[in-house]
């Protein structure tokens, strides 16, 4: 196990009800004045933000209201909230919503207290200082209610990329499973695929003897198995919503992933995806990561074998365990066919003619210098090759 050291600050409160707790929790991390961030409507018709703002009221503290946050958030809204948060002096940003409209949160809260670009961190560096942030979650996916990171889509040029710091983990995040139950089935199966992928991209490294993290990783996979279908089959049922929901922020805050190298190029294509075809993050790394999977199997069958076998339940084939890997791939994908993802670049709405460009914008972005590199490092040509086998 490689050195390591975790900061994960963040106030929990999970359940029924708890929104009713966002004032109570914004004074007791210091804010005064609030800038209230939302997205395309699901919290204004589900009457969510009424309640969010009744309960900052009923402590006295004022805010102000930005709505608009689109899926794979933009970065002329980042700039919008930036000037209204210098204002109106804005102290705390409060998200309600889901990872979009907190990633855009976290933006903003950076580029609050930042004299240059906001865009300035993303490709490269750290972040340092920002506003305090909180959340209230609405989807159980992305998992940025737990996690030092941030994805926005610059519309010039419309390069989809990320930042990270633990100033921007959020001060504290309300988790209550019943909002999620408004989700259109797609949405939920976006976010379930999303957060299997999280797992994924950390189960796939290159450090040895991480039997911990494996095992913390499997169990999570093991319950998305279990649970995944259940929501699917009934969207009204609490239980499965509630496991989903953390499960979601536990794949996500690092906690599986301390001490060991991690993957993440599944998540660098599926960003090249959804930021050229606006498709949602989940759908696209449904189509992604078993591409990505399959061309790097060979590096270690034994580890691809070994997911297979105790998540999937694939028949472990000690003379060919490469017929395990690859059988545990298949059910991989499998799974998210059955919760309604696509498995192919025309059921997303991607296009073979766009491939070259594809791969430009993955490699060669100006923090890029021809090749992306995780659990393998791969070039142009690689990238090309993976692409096509998402045809
Ligand atoms: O905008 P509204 O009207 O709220 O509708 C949203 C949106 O259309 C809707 N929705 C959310 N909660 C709902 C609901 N509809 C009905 N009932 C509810 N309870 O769902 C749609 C998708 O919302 P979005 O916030 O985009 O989903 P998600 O949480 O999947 O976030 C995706 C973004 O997170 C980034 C992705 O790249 C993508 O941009 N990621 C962020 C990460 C991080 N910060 O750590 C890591 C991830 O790997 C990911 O890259
Ligand atoms: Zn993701």
């Amino acid at each position: 196990m490689d050195n390591f050291e975790f900061y994960s600050p963040t106030y929990f409160v999970f359940g029924k009800n708890t929104e009713e707790k966002a004032g109570e929790l914004v004074k007791k991390f210091g804010g005064s004045k609030v800038l209230v961030h939302f997205g395309g409507g699901s919290v204004v018709r589900s009457g969510l933000l009424d309640r969010v703002c009744d309960s900052l009221r009923k402590e006295n503290i004022e805010y102000v209201k930005l709505g608009g946050v689109m899926p794979n958030p933009r970065s002329s809204l980042v700039y919008e909230g930036i000037e209204l948060c210098r204002k109106e002096n804005v102290d705390f940003i409060l998200a309600v919503g889901g990872g979009s409209t907190i990633d855009s949160a976290k933006a903003i809260a950076l580029g609050a207290v930042y004299d240059g670009d906001f865009w300035d961190y993303f490709g490269g560096g750290t972040v340092t200082n920002s506003l305090p942030i909180g959340t209230v979650l609405t989807i159980a996916a992305a998992g940025s209610e737990g996690s030092p990171n941030t994805v926005i889509t610059h519309e010039n040029g419309m390069y989809k990329r990320s930042t990270k710091g633990d100033c921007l983990r959020p001060k504290f995040s309300i988790l209550n499973p019943e909002l999620t139950t408004t989700l259109p089935a797609f949405q939920s199966a976006s976010g379930i695929t999303d957060i299997v992928a999280h797992l994924y991209e950390r189960y796939l490294t290159n450090t040895k003897d991480v039997e911990v993290t494996d095992r913390l990783i499997e169990a999570l996979l093991l319950t998305m198995k279990s649970e995944a279908p259940k929501v699917i089959e009934n969207p009204k049922d609490y239980e499965a919503r509630a496991n989903i929901m953390w499960a979601g922020m536990l794949a996500h805050n690092n906690m599986c992933g301390v001490g060991r190298s991690q993957d993440w190029n599944s998540h660098s294509f599926e960003h090249e995806l959804s930021a050229l075809y606006d498709c949602a993050h989940g759908a696209g790394l449904a189509v992604a990561m078993p591409a990505v999977l399959r061309y790097v199997v060979k590096k270690d069958v034994m580890r691809f074998a070994k997911v297979a076998n105790r998540v999937w339940g694939c028949d472990m084939d000690f003379d060919n365990p490469e017929r395990t890997a690859i059988a545990g791939i298949d059910a991989l994908q499998n799974f998210f066919i059955s919760i309604g993802m696509p498995k192919n670049f025309e059921e997303l709405g991607a296009k073979e003619e766009d491939i070259d460009y594809l791969v430009e914008t993955l490699c060669c972005s100006p923090e890029r210098n021809g090749y992306i590199e995780g659990y393998v490092k791969l070039d142009k040509e690689d990238c090309k090759n993976i692409y096509r086998l998402m045809l």
